[in-house]
């Protein structure tokens, strides 16, 4: 569905907006972003839209979820391209809030979810999860949309917003949304665009790595040997890795042995590019 979208930059406007059509008895899905649109967001939107009646996107580049020497000012900016984008896929409201919007003078609350977010992406960038907590728990009290669609690309922070939602009582459904991939199979990210043609050559072969290491699990090897061989593959194409792991596909807990149902997660460098990607087990078809 193609329209136009409206664009709010206070809170007071998209709580206005909501409310209008909620008293109009309509539903509403939420779909946070930080821009960069590609076909993995507009997936989520459109999934949105089977969910609700009416579609809210936001924009914003949370300076909280960033580490230090992490690429907050690289990463690519483009409102009046994302806003087209978004409209396209079915959403009517684009929330873009300035940062004095989300942290105004004297801002001092961090919203913390213990557990879930101490392994992972969680020990390679330990001021993440506080960072993503903090502004999705803003959000979705601001907005107050019946759903709010998240994708399986961030497996760990879907956990930890489900996780969120259900432990402060927000009153919001949190729905997640299948991984988009280009067609070698490469998961859609905005990072991809700091790769070079060299390293975007290499890059699906991350993924080609963990799907052979959850068919082998799936086939009954233990995850030690799958996670051997994947390993290998993945520094033999030239990334350096941050975390392989096998883990619970619901608590993240860490997995050994032989297994039935898992989440194989990876996170690795193609030079300074840190990719993620994360399949099931058994793998889907
Ligand atoms: P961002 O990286 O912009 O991603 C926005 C949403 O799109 C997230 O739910 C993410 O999981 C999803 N997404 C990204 N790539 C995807 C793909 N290839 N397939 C399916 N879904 C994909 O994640 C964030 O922003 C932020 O942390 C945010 C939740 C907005 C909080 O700031």
């Amino acid at each position: 569905m193609t329209g136009p979208i409206e664009i709010v930059r206070t809170v007071a406007d998209l709580r206005a907006r909501v409310a209008g059509w909620h008293a109009d008895g309509e539903t509403v899905a939420m779909v946070p972003t930080m821009g960069a649109i590609h076909d993995g967001h507009m997936a989520l939107v459109r999934q949105a839209r089977t969910l609700a009646d009416r579609v809210v996107a936001s924009i914003f580049v949370n300076p909280l979820q960033f580490g230090q020497n992490e690429d907050f000012n690289a990463y690519p900016r483009g409102e009046a391209r994302d806003a087209a984008l978004l409209a396209e896929a079915g959403a009517v409201l684009l929330f873009a809030p300035n940062a004095a919007e989300m942290y105004p003078d004297g801002f001092a609350t961090t919203v913390h979810v213990g557990g879930l977010t101490d392994g992972l992406c969680g020990t390679s960038r330990p001021t993440h999860f506080d960072g993503v907590a903090t502004v999705v728990a803003k959000l979705l009290l601001q907005c107050g949309p019946d759903v709010a669609i998240f994708g399986e690309k961030d497996y760990q922070q879907l956990l930890v917003i489900k996780r969120l939602v259900r432990d402060l009582d927000i009153p919001v459904e949190i729905v997640g949304g299948a991984i988009v991939r280009e067609n070698d199979g490469l998961a859609l990210s905005s990072r991809n665009a700091y790769l070079s043609a060299k390293e975007r050559e290499a890059a699906p072969l991350l993924h080609t790595a963990i799907r052979q290491a959850a068919a082998e699990v799936a086939a009954g090897q233990t995850i030690e040997l799958a996670l051997e061989s994947a390993r290998a593959a993945i520094e033999a194409a030239g990334f350096r890795i941050d975390y392989l792991e096998v883990r619970d596909p619901k608590t993240l807990e860490l997995l050994s042995g032989t297994v039935g149902e898992a989440r194989i997660l990876v996170a690795a460098f193609l030079g300074k590019t840190r990719l993620i990607d994360n399949v099931p087990v058994p793998p889907q078809a």
